[in-house]
């Protein structure tokens, strides 16, 4: 077996709620390897961040539920460990970084004291040690001045700084993974960019592995050495991101593909081309056959009446579709 820091085996995750049960993620396999950055992309309530979570058992229960699956990692089921084993494991060895850093900052205490108390919480450091180690991370993330700005709060700093603080908070402890869930969605376009780069010279250094989840496929072109394509809590498609842009299969990566500026090859208009029409399922009905069929262009009859097993059809990328395992129509 290749080697793998992060195991991610037929995970399944529910949300019991008045109006029924929520399949938010519904089998789900991925493998984080060493010191490499996988992606995962698909539209918004295709189970992202839900799998996110799970691993780090951060999934409210109730409503949710994480009613199957493995999450192995350094020879263990995070999923089974006891609470007491996790809390060693969640924000030390394998930390996360929100979409909106404003709700996981919390407003009442300094950055400092936020980050210096995670120091002294994982890795049992001195006062005096955690807050000296406090500013240098906040120097490593490129906040000026830092050692003033230690003292600030949340809200006195710019939505990039914030974002920023929360990057020295998840690495502050040298965890193997970083889980950053659309780490820059919520900033301007130049801070995204910045933030990236920062992101990626960090794990080099640190020699991280990181899962970076994004609906934009063109920043995961940027970064990630393989990407998982999710579409209504499944994993549609999966492979090398250079083999995965040179051929992508499934036709919901066609269509997320088509949705880039940057690969407008017209290269004329900024906006986004072409959206794939229709929405995302409901996940509380059964969807027979693909999931994917009833906004498919390429759709045949096969499709709408059996789901297509995840399949190795060139070397190391696996799709999910009957049309690119080669049928046609009838
Ligand atoms: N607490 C909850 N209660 C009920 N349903 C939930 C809850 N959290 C998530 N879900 C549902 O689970 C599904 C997957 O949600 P998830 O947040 O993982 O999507 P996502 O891919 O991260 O989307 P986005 O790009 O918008 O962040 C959605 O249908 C969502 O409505
Ligand atoms: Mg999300």
């Amino acid at each position: 077996m290749e080697p793998a820091v992060l195991r991610i085996k037929n995970l399944k995750t529910q949300f019991h709620t008045s109006e029924g049960v929520v399949q938010a993620v519904d089998g789900v396999d991925l493998t984080v390897r060493p010191g490499t950055v996988l992606g995962i992309v698909g539209e918004s309530g295709s189970g992202k961040t839900v799998t996110a979570l799970s691993v780090m058992r951060l999934i409210p229960q109730p409503p949710g539920r994480i009613v199957s699956g493995e999450v192995l990692f350094d020879g263990a089921d995070l999923l089974t460990l006891k609470e007491d084993d996790m809390r060693k494991v969640r924000g030390k060895r394998i930390a996360m970084i929100f979409q909106e850093p404003m709700t996981s900052l919390n407003p009442v205490f300094t950055i400092g004291n936020q980050i210096s108390e995670m120091l002294r919480l994982h890795l049992k450091m001195s006062r005096k040690k955690a807050w000296d180690r406090t500013i240098e991370l906040l120097k490593w993330v490129g906040i000026p001045s830092a050692e003033q700005r230690v003292k600030d709060y949340p809200h006195q700093l710019s939505g990039g700084q914030r974002q920023r603080v929360m990057i020295a908070m998840a690495i502050s402890c040298n965890p193997e993974i970083v889980f950053a869930d659309e780490p820059t969605t919520a900033l301007d376009v130049t801070i995204q960019a910045q933030i990236l780069v920062l992101l990626e010279e960090l794990r080099k250094r640190l020699g991280m592995s990181m899962v970076l989840i994004s609906h934009d496929l063109g920043v995961i072109a940027e970064v990630a050495h393989e990407v998982a394509i999710m579409y209504a809590g499944r994993i549609v498609e999966e492979a090398g991101t250079e083999e995965l842009f040179a051929h992508p299969l499934h036709p919901y990566t066609q269509g997320l593909l088509a949705s880039i500026p940057s690969f407008d090859p017209a290269g004329a208009r900024r906006e986004r081309l072409q959206a794939i029409p229709g929405t995302v399922p409901n996940l509380m009905e059964p969807i027979p056959g693909c999931r994917f069929a009833p906004r498919c262009g390429a759709a045949i009859e096969h499709c709408r009446r059996e789901e297509p097993p995840l399949k190795e059809v060139r070397p190391g990328h696996r799709v999910r579709c009957w049309v690119a395992f080669g049928e046609k129509a009838p």
